[in-house]
């Protein structure tokens, strides 16, 4: 993983990361008191000879085994609490409305009520910094939990029930998401891209993302379409329209292959094709391994998926 890509809690580029941070830092300093204070009382009773008096016993007993804590862990709890309200605040009407379902072993991504044509791709999330986004988590399969640890707590995706989350980005850059649930096999190979960029490069992101591929006859279209992949994929404007697998319209726009787990480079996505299995196992998509015995069919596929921006 690249040193520039956030996969942390405590690096924040979102309000609610940066709450759930914070919460972190009252816990650990709460917790090293207590420890502190139990690692002294301990070295005290150890070194002391002199037998004590019954009152400051049960003055000790009482203070720091029963007092300290029920002071020190209420105070953590209420203000776990008093964080909790803003973490559900729900966005504001209008606000950017993206629909993610979990599928085994990827993530479908549905921009939804965005002022103009919705539009779908896969395992990567662009956002505007600075504006609160709406998600609508669902799953098709089993529990997923949608996580970007930079931005935001976790939420669960429940087959047959749709939840909510707001997140709110404060800072560009690119960050890792991952499945928090444990969903079979490919579980840890269950990875997306969160791209937060200035509202006006989102922009032009997302009207490149709703035009249709570039229309014409190519080679590898032929390929693409002949060889099985538009049973599962679709890419807009040609007759590909698999609903199954992820959208491709716009393959060569995202960074990575398979959900997050390889760069997109065409050699990542020749060995994806061939040794699908190994590259990720359990994954549903079969190898295609007779193009091995099709080299340059395989380089024309390669070379349309990389028209695909
Ligand atoms: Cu999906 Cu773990």
């Amino acid at each position: 993983m690249p040193a520039d890509l956030n996969h942390s809690t405590l690096t924040t580029a979102g309000d609610g990361a940066a709450r759930i941070a914070e919460l972190f830092y009252w816990m650990l300093a709460g917790a090293t008191i207590i420890l502190v204070v139990v690692i002294a009382l301990s070295v005290y009773a150890i070194a002391s000879k002199r037998a004590h008096h019954e009152r400051t016993t049960k003055r000790l007993v009482i203070g720091g085994g029963a007092i300290l804590p029920t002071i020190v862990l209420s105070s953590l709890m209420a203000y776990g609490l008093s964080i909790m309200p803003e973490l559900h605040r729900p966005a504001p009407e209008g606000s950017l409305t993206i629909r993610v379902t979990g599928v085994r072993w990827w993530w479908r991504v549905e921009y939804l009520d965005i002022g103009g044509e919705p539009f779908e791709t896969a395992n990567e999330i662009h956002l505007p910094v600075d504006q609160p986004v709406r998600f609508e988590l669902v799953a098709d399969d089993v529990i997923h939990s949608f996580w970007i640890p930079s931005l935001g707590g976790k939420m669960d995706m429940i087959p047959g029930r749709t939840n909510y989350l707001t997140l709110h980005p404060n800072r560009t850059g690119t960050y890792v998401g991952s499945c928090a649930e444990y969903c079979g096999r490919a579980h840890a190979n269950m990875q997306f891209r969160v791209i937060v960029s200035e509202p006006d490069e989102f922009q032009t992101w997302m009207a490149g993302q709703r035009r249709q591929a570039p229309q014409g006859d190519s080679a590898g279209l032929r390929v693409f379409l002949s060889s099985g992949c538009s049973a599962c994929h679709a890419i807009r404007g040609t007759d590909a329209d698999g609903p199954v697998g992820p959208d491709l319209t716009h393959f060569a726009s995202r960074q990575t292959i398979g959900a997050g787990i390889l760069e997109n480079h065409p050699n990542h996505l020749e060995r994806w094709i061939l040794q699908t299995y190994q590259v990720k196992p359990g994954v549903e998509m079969p190898a295609f391994e007779s193009f091995a015995n099709r080299p340059r069919q395989l380089r024309q596929l390669i070379d349309f998926m990389g028209t695909l921006q």
